[in-house]
């Protein structure tokens, strides 16, 4: 498990966005030299929030400047609120639109989330972890998580081998999504659907990011407390390749020794932004 420690928010969303850059670029999408007629393409699992805003605004400007195509990119979004049609302006599908698939050159057959009008929730849910496997699995996912310790929608008590599935979302997580409803609790949907922790475990490689005091706590219960299903967040220790991305507000609960030991590795990390040479 890695941990970066950015100054503020907006150098974490830096770090984020030229990392992913990075791998996508190491990994050369694109027709397979190896296998003619055949696509590579780099598998993308993202999250929405507030926290990732940055990092997508930096994703774009690297695409527009030329730096980065995401033609060769699929995508599979963490979850979806039960109920909301995609138009609606506060839906998941609205928000990644909105904020980023929008602005970048990505083919809209190769952006996958779930649809939360669907009649079978639980076939598309099925369906849903189908199509990741069919697709070669995740090769990144990146997440977020709320104060609690979620990730996706896997609310505290959530099994850590979970799958794609319905969700009751916690009172807290309500609350805390109420600010996207103008403030009103009974706007905010009470289901979800969303991707098991299993299923993020799956993914080759996870980066998680968490900024701002509020998530200090989340922060100390996610790298430094034993794992537990009531901090689900907490399941990545065990992941083989795990990156918690976050700003010096959320370290404020970490222990000094922890904090002083990842600032000691921050060299060698920052060595992980490097772009591969080109031939
Ligand atoms: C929701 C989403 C999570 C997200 C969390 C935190 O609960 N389902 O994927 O990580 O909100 O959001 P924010 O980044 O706005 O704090």
């Amino acid at each position: 498990m890695r941990l970066i420690i950015e100054a503020d928010s907006d150098k974490a969303s830096d770090w984020v966005a030229k990392y992913i850059k990075t791998r996508i670029k190491s990994f050369k999408p694109g027709p397979d030299p190896d296998n003619p007629g055949k696509t590579r393409y780099f598998v993308l699992g993202l999250p929405t929030g507030s926290t990732p805003l940055g990092c997508y605004k930096r994703l774009i400007e690297f695409h527009k400047k030329g730096e980065l195509s995401f033609r060769f990119v699929k995508t599979f979004n963490m979850d979806e609120y039960v109920g909301l049609p995609r138009d609606h302006p506060e839906s998941y599908h609205t928000y990644m639109w909105t904020n980023f698939f929008r602005h970048i050159d990505i083919n809209p057959e190769n952006v996958h989330m779930l649809d939360g009008m669907a009649k079978d929730k639980d076939a598309e849910c099925e369906a849903y972890e189908k199509k990741i496997k069919d697709a070669g699995g995740v090769d990144l996912f990146l997440g977020g998580i709320g104060p609690d310790g979620h990730i996706a929608f896997n609310e505290p008590g959530s099994s850590l081998v979970s799958r794609t599935r319905v969700k009751t979302l916690a009172k807290d997580t309500i609350i805390a999504n109420a600010r996207f409803f103008d403030n009103k609790i009974k706007d905010v949907p009470t289901e979800a659907l969303t991707v098991g922790v299993g299923t993020v475990m799956d993914a080759k490689e996870v980066v998680v990011m968490i900024t701002g005091a509020h998530k200090a706590y989340a922060l100390h219960k996610a790298i430094e407390d034993g794992v537990s299903h009531m901090w689900t967040v907490s399941a990545f220790q065990q992941h083989r390749r795990a990156t918690f991305v976050c700003d010096e507000d959320a370290t404020l609960e970490l222990r000094v020794k922890t904090v002083k030991y990842f600032k000691g590795l921050m060299e060698l990390h920052n060595k992980l932004l490097e772009e591969p040479k080109v031939d």
